[in-house]
């Protein structure tokens, strides 16, 4: 069968590497995909914006596509999940209307609260005034959100009321994320560690995957902004195995049941950005997608054929899923100035990987003759499988070290969190 992947970036890069290792695809089209993607055996980029739902629905039907996965959270929350199953196309991923658990903070917050699944206490306020005298009630630390879709950026954790008042006067009285800043959510500032759950679902069926912690911030020791993720390790070993098994309980299963119950059941990759705080695990967000770069260290790790689990999730299965005891580590290098403003088109040569356990995924890269040119902010991911964390995040680092990379950056501390305590 042929398969069609919606997306551009690193995570596609690596869906489409994965589905093409299935016995039974025959082509791996990705819209609209990268260079390197084209260059990934069995795979090719296809020149459709992931926002034309017509003309992808038009491609699927041509090209005979049997399975469509989409990557980036733009086009569910727009709606193209409803513009395949309404041709009669079989696609991965929730429909508009059960996208807007990452599409709306306070929808997501809402479903939480009437089902008792754990997350932070919590208040959404149209009004700039109320959301204020709320903070001063509440005192800081406290975090304030933008209730849309704001690349990453909607979030301010403010250690003071004074932070805390400035980002509800951005966001609703500057309009600085426009329309999805125009309600806000207002709610408690969890302590504890951080980590991506993610879970393949259909309705009240999970298959929950192994985790991943990515990290968010720009630079060094989790300085400086925040970004779309700078680099990501699985498994995460250091903490307690026991939050797994009670996130699933407590959390997953009873997200997807929920949504069910409220007549919105979702399809596809649930994902729980959770805290694992002293009281256990606590959802800071939900997405409704694979994370990147959580997607390049996890299905290095995945045994189990990708068409295969997906198919058999859409017919109501939970399959038990093979996992390689290895540890993946992926650092991404990015163009200079990113998450801020960046030149597009420096010269850069890739450092060569050091076996097939060790790979690139691509995202903001263009073919340059024999060269690669940058065309985004994170530019590339270098992922690593090995016996252990230290060796998957080591050899990553060997291979990055063995060829300049001006006009890039990338942080030096991947998986800092577990390499302190060995
Ligand atoms: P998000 O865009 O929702 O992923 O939030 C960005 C970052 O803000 C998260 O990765 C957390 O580090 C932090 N954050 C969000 N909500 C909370 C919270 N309730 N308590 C503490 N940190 C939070
Ligand atoms: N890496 C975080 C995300 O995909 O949302």
């Amino acid at each position: 069968m042929n398969i069609l992947v919606i997306g551009s970036g690193g995570r596609e890069h690596t869906l489409a590497w994965k589905f093409a290792q299935s016995e039974r695809v025959e082509q791996v089209y990705v819209a609209p995909g990268n260079d390197a993607i084209a260059e990934e055996p069995g795979c090719q980029s296809v020149p459709i914006q992931e926002n034309d739902h017509e003309k992808l629905v038009a491609f699927a039907r041509e090209n005979r596509i049997g399975l469509t996965m989409v990557g980036p959270e733009a086009p569910l929350v727009d709606g193209v999940t409803d513009a395949f199953t309404e041709a009669g196309l079989t696609v991965f991923g929730p429909t508009k209307a059960a996208a807007a658990l990452e599409g709306s903070k306070d929808f997501a917050k809402g479903i939480m609260q009437k089902y008792n699944i754990p997350t932070a206490a919590y208040a959404t306020f149209t009004n700039p005034d109320a959301a204020m005298s709320y903070i001063r009630e509440q005192g800081a630390p406290i975090v304030v959100k933008a209730d849309g879709l704001a690349a990453g950026k909607g979030v301010v954790v403010a250690k003071t009321e004074e932070e805390a008042i400035e980002a509800v006067t951005a966001m609703m009285q500057d309009h600085r994320f426009g329309e999805a800043g125009s309600r806000v959510v207002i709610e408690e500032c969890l302590e504890g560690e951080e980590l991506s759950f993610m879970a393949f679902v259909h309705g009240t069926a999970v298959v929950p995957m192994v985790t991943a912690q990515d990290h968010k911030r720009a630079f060094d020791g989790d300085e400086g902004p925040n970004t779309g993720g700078m680099g990501a390790y699985s498994p995460v070993p250091h903490l307690d195995g026991t939050w797994q098994a009670e996130a699933e309980r407590t959390i997953l299963r009873p997200m997807a049941e929920a949504m069910v119950n409220e007549g919105v059941p979702f399809t596809g990759i649930l994902y729980g950005g959770l805290m694992i705080t002293a009281d256990g695990p606590r959802v800071i967000e939900f997405n409704a997608r694979f994370g990147d770069p959580e997607t390049q260290v996890i299905l290095p790790r995945m045994m189990s054929d990708l068409t295969d689990t997906i198919e058999a999730v859409l017919a109501g299965e939970e399959p038990d899923l093979v996992w390689t005891e290895e540890a993946c580590a992926a650092v991404v290098i990015a163009s200079e100035g990113y998450p801020g403003e960046y030149k597009k088109g420096t010269t850069f040569t890739l450092p060569v990987p050091v076996s097939d356990k060790q790979r690139w995924f691509h995202a903001g890269s263009k073919r340059h003759h024999e060269q690669w040119q940058t065309a985004g902010g994170r530019v590339a991911a270098l992922s690593t499988l090995a016996p252990g964390i230290d060796e998957a995040v080591s050899r990553t680092y060997e291979t990055l070290g063995q060829t300049p990379l001006d006009g890039l950056f990338y942080r030096r501390d991947i998986a800092h969190h577990v390499r302190k305590k060995s």
